[in-house]
């Protein structure tokens, strides 16, 4: 990537500022009570330790959205090996990562042309599916039932990538069936109440790289989202950029690089199965005008069949569902198609299934915040 082209520059309001805000950062969890024993525990001390540790998997996940783990189990070599390989496959000709491009039929593979709302993305990606296949709707049109295999697209070099991958998600597979027991546990359910959703996942990897970038006060890596599936484990190396909407002020908090540790935020999906009692949080990622960086976000995403809406435990007639229903191989298909057209639309957005009621009041919060900031 040269010089700045006008494609990447960011509207005034959205343009990182200069000072960056570390301040008290998203909240550190230590998952030893969990990752060394399990949750049919039986002394006293451990099932105090695990009560604790849901305590504040709840407290972060409603006040932040965000939170780093420790002590997660994930080795870290191989993490290391997956960060490597990566390296040299980004350090490759452009050519040569493009054989693995990714084309409207299928969206895995190399790509270094993502918009996020319509603002071009300092960064380049390689995205592979966990599941071999991974099925999805063959098309967006809510009437075509008809579906599709993705085919992951390794590239021939390095040749290492993609044993590196497959071993590295092995790992990350466990404990993204940890958290989700542990999210569970925090919203008063079973334990294993949300595992039925994610027997045929759509859960993706993508590596990402960050090109050092001569506008890191005008460009942005990637530009303000919240993640649509229902969780997401990031590993960012030491470099750091991430940054995390603080609920409670809207102010843009830089989540410091802790060696070894995930980063976990809740997607639009447990917004919408817990009825709003956890939020999906807007992130960002600054550049950097000396350093390239590296992260590796895994995106646990539930079976393309899967009719995304609030859990019935977690509504009665006091607290209605505040959602309908949305299938969630079309809202993703949906997702890629205007990413892919980049349709001069805002994107599909867990927003639109807000039943009436809701949506006005949202409009009125909105259009408050929006007076007041
Ligand atoms: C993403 C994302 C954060 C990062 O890819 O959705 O938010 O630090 N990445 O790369
Ligand atoms: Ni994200």
């Amino acid at each position: 990537m040269g010089a700045v082209d006008p494609t990447f520059i960011q509207e005034l309001e959205h343009r990182p500022k200069p000072a960056v805000i570390e301040a008290h950062g998203i909240p550190q969890i230590d998952l030893s009570p969990f990752t060394t024993t399990s949750p049919a525990t039986t002394t006293t001390a451990a099932a105090a330790a695990l009560r604790d540790l849901v305590d504040q998997i709840r407290g972060a996940c409603a006040n932040w959205g965000f939170f780093q783990v420790i002590n997660h189990g994930v080795p870290i070599e191989s993490r290391e090996k997956v960060q490597a390989a990566a390296k040299r496959f980004f350090d490759l000709p452009a050519e040569e990562k493009r054989k693995v491009r990714r084309d409207e039929a299928n969206p895995l593979g190399y790509y270094d042309t993502e918009h996020t709302k319509n603002v071009r993305d300092w960064k380049e990606v390689f995205d592979f599916t966990v599941e071999v296949p991974t099925v999805m709707p063959a098309s967006y049109e809510s009437d075509d039932d008809e579906v599709t295999e993705y085919p992951n697209q390794w590239p021939s070099y390095p040749p290492e990538l993609r044993e590196a991958c497959e071993e590295y998600v092995k790992d990350v597979q466990k404990l993204s069936n940890k958290l989700l027991e542990l999210i569970s546990l925090s919203l008063n359910l079973p334990a294993n109440r949300l595992q039925p959703f994610f027997k045929d996942q759509t859960t993706f990897v993508r590596l990402n790289h960050y090109p050092p970038c001569l506008a890191p006060d005008l460009a942005l890596g990637v530009g303000r989202h919240k993640d649509a599936g229902a969780l997401t484990i990031l590993a960012q190396d030491d470099v750091g950029g991430l940054e995390v909407k603080r609920k409670t002020d809207g102010e843009w908090i830089f989540v410091k690089p802790t060696p070894n540790a995930f980063i976990i935020n809740v997607g639009d999906i447990i917004q919408v199965w817990s009825n709003d009692t956890y939020e999906s949080v807007e992130h960002r990622v600054r550049v950097n005008s000396r350093k390239e960086r590296f992260s590796i976000p895994f995106f646990v995403n539930p079976a393309h069949y899967t009719v995304v809406e609030p859990l019935v435990e977690l509504t009665n007639e006091q607290n209605p569902a505040r959602y309908k229903g949305y299938n969630w191989g079309k809202f993703f298909t949906t997702r890629k198609r205007s990413n892919f057209k980049k349709l001069d639309v805002e994107n599909i957005q867990i927003y639109h299934f807000k039943k009436p009621d809701e949506r006005k009041l949202d409009d009125v919060v909105a259009r408050v915040e929006n007076v007041v900031i």
